[in-house]
């Protein structure tokens, strides 16, 4: 639901602190970073809420095997809402949205995104695949392909793709890779070996669902010169 906002500047000029104060809210007289006064500027805005529609019909479900972060089990929910995931799987020690504050990072999407819970994860992914799922894992290793990849790509239709994610640490358990179809990944150019598992999630998840898809919005590619 969009809401309305603007900016309040503090007065001390050594902190300068820029900040958005929601219209009629109280807060923010004072600066919260060195508590002197501070005063409205410029005109209140309304926050966007992003409501496109087009999108590739690809059918997808999360399986998240053991992944001990509630912040990051709620953050999953919050992408598998906009990106239309059909089912989230959540397995062994998985935290699921019975855990009161999961609606911290999940902000109601755990409402709107069915889910089960399987103690054992393998078990839960030979019963998947044997319903016809086909199970892809997202993970590196030397099997590991591109989710940017034009022919994978072409390759998300027909059928139920369950997108496979393993723990923070110890990444995807080597006896679901075996069960699986094929391993993404995320390519990586930096220090580190791999991002945040929520955030894995939320990109691979919006590239199957959105790339090749693109529809007209407000400010399409032809607005980008103007
Ligand atoms: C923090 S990573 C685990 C890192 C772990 N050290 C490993 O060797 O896999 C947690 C999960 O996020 C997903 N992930 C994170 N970065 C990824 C990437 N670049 N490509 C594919 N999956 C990734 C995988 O499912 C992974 O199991």
């Amino acid at each position: 639901m969009a809401s309305t906002y603007r900016a309040r500047r503090c007065s001390n000029s050594s902190c300068a602190l820029r900040f958005p104060v929601e219209e009629g809210s109280p807060l923010g007289a004072r600066c919260p970073l060195c508590g002197e006064e501070t005063a409205f500027v410029d005109d209140a805005y309304r926050t966007h809420v992003i409501t496109e529609k087009a999108a590739s019909s690809v059918h997808i479900e999360v399986f998240l095997d053991n992944i001990r972060s509630l912040r990051n089990v709620g953050s999953v929910f919050r992408s598998a809402d906009g990106a239309g995931v059909a089912h989230v799987h959540l397995c062994g020690f998985t935290p699921t949205p019975e855990h009161p504050k999961m609606a911290k990072t999940s902000l109601g999407a755990e409402d709107a995104v069915p889910w089960t819970r399987h103690p054992d994860a393998v078990a839960a992914a030979r019963a998947l695949r044997d319903d016809g799922a086909r199970l892809w894992v997202v993970d590196g290793g030397e099997r590991a392909c591109s989710v940017f990849d034009p022919q994978l790509l072409a390759s998300r239709q027909p059928g139920r793709i369950v997108l496979v994610f393993g723990h923070e640490v110890s990444g995807v358990d080597p006896r679901l890779e075996a069960l699986a179809e094929r391993t993404v990944c995320l390519p990586m150019m930096g220090i580190k070996g791999s991002l945040n598992v929520s955030v894995a999630m939320g990109i691979v998840s919006y590239v199957l669902r959105f790339v090749g898809s693109g529809g007209p919005l407000n400010g399409s590619a032809e607005n980008l010169d103007a």
